[in-house]
């Protein structure tokens, strides 16, 4: 694991942007795996910059996002589909055709899952995976466990997410419980990752994902096995490092 330690929020951004910039130039057909949240936002807001000034082509790029939550359509201002339309799709030049993201009203939850999977495994896989990581250690929705999930599933979210994701929602009432993920196979069958977290709320649980134990409780500790992931994080967050 590389870890880059910048000064902060702006300069993960930037960095962040820096490297699906480059992905996209050595090969514009790049499959992409994004995440949602807090953390990746001003990635999206670098890359629509460097959009907008010509240095980067989104037009053959294929996105994959990691999750999705349940029972939500597109249109809800809170799902994931939305966000990304926000975030990024709404202002750069990927075709409609190369989003993906699960769709949370899907009839029969099993099969979305199996073919969302299979369409990555289609494409080749995932070129790079963009994560951000829950203060439980959770990467995608996989939330911590007594064993790692390997592809796509269906998910009951944890107490502590729900907590977590509720500063998005009016109440902690309208938090979905459930959501489709990727799996933790299918993010460490990515060929690059890059895993970004920002501030003090976040310094143990990187800590502990990078150098504590390999264990499902803490789903991001996988990524140590991995052959090539940059982690980037701000002063306060490598204070605990
Ligand atoms: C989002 C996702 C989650 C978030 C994590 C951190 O697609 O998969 O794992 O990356 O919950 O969220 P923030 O960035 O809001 O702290």
């Amino acid at each position: 694991m590389q870890v880059e330690i910048v000064e902060d929020y702006i300069d993960i951004s930037k960095k962040a942007a820096e490297i699906v910039k480059t992905q996209i130039k050595d090969n514009p057909s790049s499959v992409i795996g994004f995440a949602t949240g807090d953390t990746p936002k001003g990635m999206y807001r670098e890359l629509i910059k460097l959009y907008n000034n010509g240095e980067v082509d989104f037009a053959d790029i294929k996105a994959f996002n990691l999750d999705e939550y349940y029972g939500l359509p597109k249109e809800n201002p809170q799902s994931y589909h939305y966000y990304m339309m926000k975030n990024l799709f709404d202002f750069v030049n990927i075709k409609k055709e190369n989003i993906n993201i699960p769709n949370g009203m899907a009839e029969s939850i099993e099969k979305e899952c199996e073919e969302y999977e299979k369409k990555i495994q289609e494409v080749g896989g995932i070129d790079l995976q963009v994560l951000g990581i829950g203060r439980n250690g959770h990467i995608g929705f996989n939330e911590p466990d007594l064993k790692f999930e390997a592809e796509t599933h269906f998910v009951e979210l944890d107490e502590d997410t729900i907590k977590a994701n509720s500063r998005f929602f009016h109440s902690i009432e309208e938090v979905p419980i459930k959501a489709i993920s990727m799996g933790i196979k299918t993010i460490m069958q990515a060929r690059k990752i890059i895993l970004l977290a920002f501030g003090k709320e976040k310094g143990e649980v990187i800590y502990k994902a990078i150098k504590g134990e390999i264990t499902p409780e803490i789903p991001a500790s996988i990524l140590q096995l991995h052959p090539n992931v940059t982690v980037i994080v701000d002063k306060e967050t490598a204070s605990f490092l």
